[in-house]
């Protein structure tokens, strides 16, 4: 039986078997020396830890200022860049993969930035069970694992569920930008979200667009990009609910 028969299997076993499908899968990766410090010394500082209770992004930064959520960060290559160059906001970076946060910590550290803090939990679940509805200014979704077997494809993380919780947690005018190096996920992304009432695509064509010059390149980009993949990046504001499409 290969792991996905038996993963379909348990979900027909009912709720008391029931386990989700998850975006990711979780590997074990080795943390260098560095990276493991920077859990134990770091992650006090900087983690929020794992729970179940709500965020108050105001007592979780010390200030109001808009809250920007970096689902599936990698190593936060362009996690870092941007919470540097865009200081009047605040970034919660959000990975499962632990060298990646031991890495983000230390970057963290090494460049004395203050307006940033990392989850390391299913951003699925944190969203749902842990942000406030209407906290969130922008979400951003940077290169998430394109899941290309048909057989995956209910993994791909952007999907119609996943983008009405994201219309729930975002405030209005917010700006949910991802970004992709695989075509059929982008043009999946685009089906999903062109179809959401919620948000309007902000390329003049109702397309994919090109990187904006802010968003810093990021490690699976630069991936694609030796294997010779287009990047497709993808722009859409939560329209107010007054202007909600029909
Ligand atoms: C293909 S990598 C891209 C990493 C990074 N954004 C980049 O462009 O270099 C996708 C990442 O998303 C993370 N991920 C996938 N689903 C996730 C979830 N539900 N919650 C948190 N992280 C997730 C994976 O662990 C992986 O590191």
């Amino acid at each position: 039986m290969t792991q996905d028969t038996r993963e379909e299997k348990m979900q027909v076993g009912g709720p008391r078997h029931h386990r989700p499908v998850r975006s990711f899968v979780l590997r074990a990766g080795r943390l260098t020396e560095g990276q493991q410090r920077a859990l134990k010394e770091l992650w006090p500082l900087y983690g929020v830890e794992a729970g179940e209770n709500e965020l108050d992004p105001g007592s979780l930064f010390g200030n109001d200022r808009p809250l920007i959520m970096e689902i599936g960060f990698g190593n936060g290559e362009a996690t870092w860049q941007m919470a540097i160059n865009e200081p009047d906001r605040n970034f919660l970076g959000v990975e499962v993969h632990k060298p990646g946060v031991g890495h983000l910590l230390l970057k963290i550290e090494e460049h004395g930035i203050s307006n940033l803090r990392i989850a390391c939990e299913d951003a699925v679940e944190l969203l749902g069970r842990r942000i406030p509805d209407r906290a969130l200014s922008g979400v951003r979704i940077y290169f998430p694992d394109p899941w290309p077997k048909k057989r995956h494809h209910k993994r791909r993380i952007v999907q119609q569920p996943f983008v009405d919780l994201l219309a729930r947690k975002m405030k209005a005018d917010g700006i949910l930008h991802l970004a992709t190096d695989w075509e059929p996920y982008a043009e999946h992304m685009l089906g999903v979200l062109n179809a959401s009432t919620a948000f309007e695509n902000q390329s003049q064509h109702g397309e994919a667009c090109t990187r904006p010059e802010w968003r810093p390149e990021t490690k699976y980009e630069k991936r694609g990009e030796r294997l010779g993949h287009g990047v497709y990046d993808l722009v859409f504001r939560r329209l107010p609910d007054g202007e909600r499409r029909e």
